[in-house]
């Protein structure tokens, strides 16, 4: 049952407007929908039938047509779908479901989280709800009627405004919601609960008054200030960055504990997973801070990146999501500092989705078909995704591409559209010609560049060649060149940045468009051969190759004026020297370097004018996961057993350097989630990282003393994680003391079942079961599950033990959520499908498993993942 975009037709009916009755119960919920149809004239056929989504788990009970009751024989019910064959051309369809959303364990559509209802509709949800057209290009406006027992749910909310409240008959309390923007499905979100809400406005820049309302379980009311500043950050930004303003007077936000992705951008009514969304100094850390604000932002863009103007169909899922991740990276950047926020998303995109471009489920940005649209919602779609939109901005240039945007959002307000609406959108405002380009859209795979280049004495020209080939892989056995924008600077042996001159135009900074497998770009006014500073901030997501030697590397480290290209250079010394070591374990010799980056950190520690957060990042060393995307096949002993080598060596060559570090940025006072604040942070715990790999009893002291008297998370749980995985004496009694001192708090207990699970022991598989049967575990919360699994998934000798027990294990949980939770099954399956690229031995035992998960009776969502990791 694949789904292609090339069958794509318009909706051969539109519902104008929604009616929905919820009348919510503890054991069953009935749903009454009073849909207004027509015949789309743009379909042109007259007599199709009418064929409505639904689900099993949806009963109907009643169906009318214009308030006539639709005998058996009038409709039939096939696979999920109503299909009703003879319709007028105009309508009303009274349609009477029943659903059980205390026994939906897949949280899609109506379920319970703790005592409260809530939704989530994005992709194909609401069809769990009612019989509906829920596909994203039929628009509706909705009014919606909730139905309760006040004193068990005295918060009842839906899209838009209340408009009315008042008692049934029977005593319940009734609520009316009225939308007046016109949305898809998908956009349509309930929640009732016994809610605390905390309340707070906003001016816009139009001076209209906006109510801001932030709803969780009573306890935790205390955490969502630094969420509601976030908010109005983003209102404000959105005013100035994109000229978009909020247009309803009031916007929503409600915290759910059992949640299956991070949040979702409900018109009107946000609703986010807990852990998106609740921060507090003593319970969170920095990391999650910038999360929250950066998810915040993102769905309150997607107001107008996303609902104003919709997708047409899932395959254009990216032009919501990528732009509108484009946009929350903009704006982080801008509340914090650019270099150190386009480091960390790069770092993601070049360790995470790159394993996916190169994995069986690869697919292009606008992919052609799927099986589950769930299964879409990858790295490609959003990383990938904001990658685009970032190149259309390199190549319009700020001014061209805000008006693109303007006439974008003018042009399509209330459509439903696709991406390449969007690029002609900002090829029309700009002049600039953007045909070639959108072949990023359609084309899997990572490109890979490889440069050379030549100096002419003679002339004073450098000559820099270019060649650029995307991998072919079985669904895609033919690639094509792509136009990408590469940022280029040239240094001199000094350091310092040369002007030159290409195609006419001098400058110390060149944007190349590479648009075809191979050219040469000529610069000329240069008296000696330069060292070339390429792809500056990551210009393009493709693979660089360019023959750099260490000293060259040690040269861009120091003194580029690109800060992202020093961090880059630093990473790429690293991954040459892990990469011998690697192979020194690999054929088990006994393992020696002379590490340059000695040098390279000494000198960067005397440099006074950095960024304690880019020292930080440029110290840590490239992770487990960036290093077994570039290898191939991926040995993880060996990955492992090289970094611990490396980090140890540096260590010991550095240590009074890092004690020092630690005791200079290890700032007192009360906690704030600044900028500069964080950068101490993340220096001075960096900093301890190493210094406990000397293995002084000082360092493991002072690990433990910044666990006992730390303030804020941030520190308290660095100490700790430093501690565990340092072999501290005291760890195991530190990880039972967090526990005890933070087990009434789920989102740090989650923390800890993280790291507890992520322990590289060879029983880990017994320990990680243990946990599985801790009170604190609950298979029904994909945030537990995310962290008992994530965090085994990082322990080295557990996972990847040789004897395969890990995959077992792994594979047996799978099977387990299969029925229960598809999405969280079918995600967990992602480590397994990267059997190809792993050494012979576990290949061998990871694919068995898949084979034993494809002979079960599988949901759409695992059976997808699985059966194209083994095509
Ligand atoms: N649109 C949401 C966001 O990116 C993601 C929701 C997807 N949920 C899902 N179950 N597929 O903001
Ligand atoms: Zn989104």
């Amino acid at each position: 049952s694949t789904i292609y975009l090339k069958d794509y037709k318009v909706p051969p009916f539109l519902i104008d407007k929604t009616e929905l009755t919820f009348d919510l119960d503890e054991t069953t919920t009935v749903v009454t929908s009073r849909l207004h149809m027509r015949r789309n004239p743009a379909s042109g056929k007259s007599t199709e039938p009418l064929v409505l989504d639904g689900g099993e788990d949806v009963k109907l009970i009643g169906l009318a047509m214009d308030d006539y009751a639709l005998p058996p024989e009038e409709y039939r019910i096939s696979e999920g779908k109503l299909i009703i064959t003879a319709t007028a051309d105009e309508f009303v369809l009274t349609c009477e479901t029943l659903i059980e959303p205390q026994n939906n364990t897949r949280l899609e559509g109506l379920y319970r989280s703790s005592s409260m209802f809530c939704t989530q509709c994005e992709a194909e949800g609401f069809r769990h709800i009612t019989y509906y057209l829920d596909r994203p290009d039929v628009m509706s406006v909705f009014t919606t009627t909730i139905i309760a027992d006040e004193a068990r749910y005295p918060v009842m909310l839906s899209n838009g405004n209340q408009v009315e409240k008042g008692k049934t008959e029977e005593g319940k309390t009734f609520v009316v919601w009225h939308d007046p923007f016109p949305k898809p499905a998908y956009l349509f979100a309930l929640v009732a609960g016994d809610l605390a809400v905390k309340n707070d406005s906003f001016v816009t820049q139009s001076e209209r008054e906006v109510t801001l309302q932030i709803f969780t379980e009573p306890h935790n009311l205390d955490k969502v200030d630094y969420a509601m500043e976030a908010l109005k950050r983003s209102m404000r930004w959105d005013e100035e960055a994109y000229g978009r303003e909020y247009d309803l007077d009031i916007f929503m936000i409600v915290a759910v504990d059992d949640f299956n992705m991070g949040a979702m951008e409900n018109k009107g009514l946000n609703i986010f997973n807990s852990s998106c969304l609740l921060a507090s100094p003593e319970t969170t850390t920095d990391d999650s801070y910038l999360r929250v604000e950066a998810i915040v932002a993102h769905e309150y863009f997607h107001n107008w990146s996303g609902n104003r103007v919709t997708c047409r169909d899932w395959f254009q899922l990216s032009l919501k999501e990528g732009f509108t991740v484009f946009r929350d990276q903009t704006f982080s950047a801008d509340m914090h500092s650019e270099i150190v926020k386009r480091v960390e998303d790069v770092s993601f995109l070049r360790t995470a989705q790159f394993a996916e471009d190169a994995g069986p489920m690869s697919h292009p940005v606008r992919p052609a078909s799927f099986i589950e649209i769930s299964n879409f919602y990858t790295l490609t779609i959003y990383e990938k995704g904001a990658e685009i939109v970032r190149m259309v901005h390199t190549l319009l240039g700020a001014e061209k591409f805000r008006a693109g945007s303007d006439l974008y959002f003018d042009r399509h307000d209330g459509q439903a559209v696709t991406c390449d609406d969007f690029i002609t959108a900002m090829q029309d405002s700009s002049g600039v010609d953007l045909t070639l380009f959108k072949r990023w859209y359609s084309q899997a795979g990572t490109p890979v560049v490889t440069a050379t280049d030549e100096f002419d004495s003679a002339s004073g020209t450098y000559r820099l060649t270019m060649k650029q080939q995307t991998p072919a892989t079985k669904n895609q056995p033919t690639t094509l060149p792509l136009h990408i924008p590469v940022r280029v600077g040239l240094l001199d042996t000094s350091g310092k940045v040369l002007t030159s001159a290409l195609s006419g135009s001098t400058s110390e900074e060149h944007v190349l468009h590479l648009n075809s497998s191979e050219q040469t770009f000529e610069f000329t006014g240069l008296t000696s051969k330069p060292v070339p500073s390429l792809l500056r901030g990551f210009s393009a997501p493709v693979k660089l190759h360019y023959d750099y030697s260490t000293s060259d590397l040690l040269l861009l480290m120091s003194s580029d004026t690109d800060g992202f290209n020093r961090w880059s250079a630093a990473q790429q010394i690293a991954v040459n020297e892990l990469t011998m070591l690697i192979n020194q374990s690999i054929a088990g010799e006994s393992l020696s370097l002379e590490s340059q980056l000695v040098k390279g950190f000494k000198a960067l520690l005397s440099d006074e004018s950095l960024d304690p957060a880019m020292v930080a990042l440029i110290l840590t060393l490239p992770s487990q996961a960036y290093l077994s995307e570039l290898a191939n096949p991926i040995h993880p002993a060996a990955i492992k057993e090289a970094r611990q080598y490396l980090k140890t060596l540096l260590a010991n060559a550095l240590s009074g350097e890092f004690e020092l570090l630690y005791n200079k940025h290890n700032i007192q006072g009360e906690y704030q989630a600044t900028a500069e604040d964080i950068a101490h942070r993340s220096l001075k715990n960096t900093a301890l990282s190493y210094w406990v790999e000397t293995n002084s009893d000082q360092a493991h002291q002072a690990t433990f003393e910044q666990f006992r008297t730390a303030n804020n998370m941030t520190d308290q749980f660095s100490a700790l994680s430093i501690a565990v995985h340092s072999n501290n004496a005291k760890a195991t009694d530190m990880l039972a003391a967090f526990y005890e001192q933070w087990k009434a708090e789920p989102l740090v207990v989650n923390k800890w079942l993280m790291l507890s699970a992520s322990q590289d022991s060879s029983d880990a598989v017994a320990s990680v079961k243990a946990l599985m049967e801790h009170t604190a575990f609950d298979l029904k919360n994909p945030n537990k599950v995310r962290s008992v699994l994530g965090g085994f998934g990082q322990s080295i000798s557990g996972f990847h033990n040789e004897d395969g027990s890990g995959y077992h294990f792994l594979a047996d949980q799978i099977i387990l959520l299969n029925s229960r939770n598809p999405q969280i099954a079918s995600r967990l399956c992602t480590p397994l499908t990267r059997w190809k690229k792993m050494e012979a031995k576990r290949s061998e035992k990871m694919k068995a498993e898949l084979e034993r998960i494809l002979a079960q009776d599988l949901s759409k969502d695992v059976y997808e993942v699985v059966s194209k990791s083994l095509a």
